[in-house]
């Protein structure tokens, strides 16, 4: 058994959220509130936390299983029956952290100095706390001097309590044995007949306990998440750490108001993203590329040096070099080699196109493979789907496709191969062959004039 054991409770409905999916499951730069969670845990060296689940616990569960121990609290009676459900699991723990699934913007500088407070000052238990302005809503702070007396709720709170700013940001380390007799203690005698995890606090206060505080300088961290407006407001306060980091990297970001990078983006020095622009997912960006302005990328990989404007792409991999856009629409499976040329008002899907190639405009390539340095006109169309099957398309290397060719797939173009311009093409057509299918031209020299002999103007 370790040392330090961390608990993460995340069994809350989040009746305030409205809505059918458990509250840590509510989604802040692009994951789950309760990963932001994990992720600081990590990052102080907790590798699998015990984590509390009970509403939507199978789809928590599903979505964490792999970097944390379920414990499940089948009914939500508070956070101190929440505590309650992992004391198996604390056998012989010294210190136990207690950190609540909804609080997204905990620092790791933070968790690392409370823990570090506790065990130097052998404390029974240390609270994180912060001052906020307006502390609805949250746990009071009551101190004798520098040491804790008791948490209040907002709801059990006398007035003159209510005006306390120092609030309980819902993150602790306790003395393990301690903590697991003194929830054997508590009690539903509260405003909200709940079990309070912070009753404990009372326990420990009548044994003579040491329990302390550290406050954090940052009041963002104490947000709590129980609305949608709260949700909202955690994002806007996470974005802008996120953009501040990386600018910090080597980053230009235009305009930080207008750009949106989800957490688990990476991004490589000397990289400009312009304004408008939203990046998701896994996206990577390589040296130098210039992204937007007004593109929108989900797990997409973007080369060195590539330029992508007015563009949507996901599940994408552009190489090095490329120029995408304006008006591109790279959808999943698209992987384009280096010095790529996607243009305006064209779709890619599930297609590879090689090396120095060009698909300049008005164009929808599906289920295709363009060869090296192909040229594919404009308005040209593989044809890729029967109405029942999906069938492939390989035009091959140095081929040069008319404009506004239909490949009416499965059909294969051999490498040098050129299409005639409005060519609907549908046999194979062999190596450094030309391919013309249109009917011919019919030209009626004096048709002007046969018009007026037939008394029209
Ligand atoms: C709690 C604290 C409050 C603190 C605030 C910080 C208590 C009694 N109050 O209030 O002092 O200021 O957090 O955000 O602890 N949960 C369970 N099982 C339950 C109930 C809750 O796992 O039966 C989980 C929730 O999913 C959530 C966390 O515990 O992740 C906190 O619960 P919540 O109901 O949001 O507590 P608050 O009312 O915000
Ligand atoms: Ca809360």
């Amino acid at each position: 058994m370790p040392n330090l054991v961390a608990v993460i409770m995340a069994a809350g409905k989040g009746t305030r959220m409205q809505s059918k999916l458990p509250k840590v499951m509510h989604s802040l730069a692009g994951k789950p509130l309760i990963e932001h969670v994990l992720d600081v845990a990590n990052q102080v060296g907790i590798e699998r936390p015990l984590v509390i689940v009970g509403h939507g616990r199978e789809v928590v569960a599903a979505r964490i299983q792999e970097r944390a121990e379920i414990v499940v609290q089948t009914e939500q009676l508070g956070t101190g029956h929440a505590v309650m459900q992992v004391l198996p699991y604390l056998e012989g723990a010294q210190t136990v952290l207690v950190l609540s699934g909804d609080q997204p913007l905990l620092k790791p500088e933070s968790l690392q100095a409370l823990i570090k407070m506790h065990e130097d000052q052998e404390a029974c238990a240390t609270v994180l706390t912060a001052c906020m302005d307006q502390p609805f809503g949250y746990g009071r702070i009551l101190k004798d001097g520098e040491h804790l007396v008791r948490i209040v709720e907002e709801k059990d709170a006398t007035p003159d309590e209510r005006q306390v700013k120092e609030i309980n940001t819902g993150t602790y380390c306790f003395r393990g044995s301690a903590l697991k007799d003194a929830l054997t203690k508590i009690t539903l005698q509260n405003a909200q007949g709940e079990y309070y995890l912070t009753e404990v606090f009372d326990v420990f206060l009548k044994q003579g306990e040491r329990m302390l505080t550290y406050c954090t300088g940052d009041s963002h961290e104490a947000l709590g998440i129980n609305s949608r407006s709260q949700l909202a407001e955690a994002e806007g306060i996470f974005r802008e750490r996120i953009l501040e980091r990386w600018m910090a990297d080597g980053v230009t970001i235009v305009d930080p108001a207008s750009t949106f990078i989800d957490a688990e983006v990476e991004l490589a020095q000397d990289v400009t993203i312009l304004p408008f622009t939203r990046l998701m997912g896994n996206t990577r960006i390589n040296e130098d590329a210039v992204i937007g302005p007004q593109t929108s990328l989900e797990n997409c990989n973007v080369g060195c040096a590539s330029e992508v404007t007015y563009t949507v792409a996901k599940n994408a991999d552009i190489g090095d070099r490329c120029h995408v856009g304006p008006f591109a629409y790279l959808r999943p499976g698209t992987s384009l080699d280096a010095n790529v040329k996607v243009g305006d008002f064209v779709e890619i899907k599930n297609s590879k196109i090689e090396e120095g190639a060009k698909v300049p405009h008005l164009s929808y390539i599906g289920d295709a493979h363009v060869g090296k340095s192909a040229n594919i006109g404009a308005g040209t169309i593989t044809c890729n789907y029967d109405g029942v099957n999906k069938h492939p398309t390989k035009i091959g290397d140095y081929t040069f496709i008319g404009s506004n060719t239909n490949l009416v797939a499965p059909v294969e173009i051999g490498d040098h191969a050129v299409t005639g311009a409005g060519s609907t093409i549908t046999k194979n057509v062999p190596a450094k062959a030309l391919a013309v299918e249109r009917s011919q031209q019919v030209i009626r020299e004096h048709w002007h004039r046969e018009k007026i002999n037939r008394g029209q103007k």
